[in-house]
């Protein structure tokens, strides 16, 4: 597995296509439209770290960064690179690379019906210190919180 960043939208527009199939491949619905990508990159010192194997993308993480404090905004593995740990590789690429800076937390909010999600950031070690209920519609279902420390 190889790893690549992306720190702006400069960077970004070189691998749109790849992240645009990307985000389809992962999810079902709320793909992200260039102008998302865009204003989410102005306002939020974004960082996309990509996963690829065999030179082909199969996974991301999307996340902010500021000041001392991250929170992960999307991650994805294609469907056919399921539980392969390809999630938990990206999670803790993106740990090693957050030690070299100021981060001290990390913190996420997943639907609780978001069974592998769960699971996933469970065996990262992320701690749930608040669930916001029924804050999901169709079908309804409640927002868990989780935080890590680094
Ligand atoms: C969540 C996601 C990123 C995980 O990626 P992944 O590469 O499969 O993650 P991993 O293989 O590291 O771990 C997944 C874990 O979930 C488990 N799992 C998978 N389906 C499950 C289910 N239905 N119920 C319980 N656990 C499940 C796997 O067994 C694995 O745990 P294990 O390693 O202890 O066996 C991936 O499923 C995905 O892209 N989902 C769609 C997008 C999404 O919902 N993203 C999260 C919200 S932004």
């Amino acid at each position: 597995m190889t790893f690549f960043q992306i720190f702006s939208i400069d960077d970004f527009y070189q691998f749109e296509e790849q992240i645009f199939q990307l985000d389809k491949a992962c999810f079902s619905d709320g793909v992200w439209d260039l102008d998302q990508w865009s204003k989410l990159f102005k306002h939020y010192h974004l960082n996309i770290l990509v996963a690829q194997h065999k030179e082909k993308p199969v996974g991301f993480i999307v996340f902010s960064n500021i000041d001392k404090e991250v929170e992960i905004l999307k991650i994805g593995v294609e469907k056919t690179s399921r539980n392969l740990s390809i999630g938990q590789q990206l999670i803790e690429k993106m740990i090693e690379l957050l030690k070299k800076k100021k981060t001290r937390v990390i913190f996420l909010e997943v639907r609780s019906d978001n069974q592998s999600a769960v699971k996933l950031y469970s065996k990262c070690f992320f701690e749930l210190v608040s669930r916001r209920k029924n804050y999901y519609r169709n079908p309804d279902c409640d927002a868990l919180i989780y935080r890590l420390e680094i």
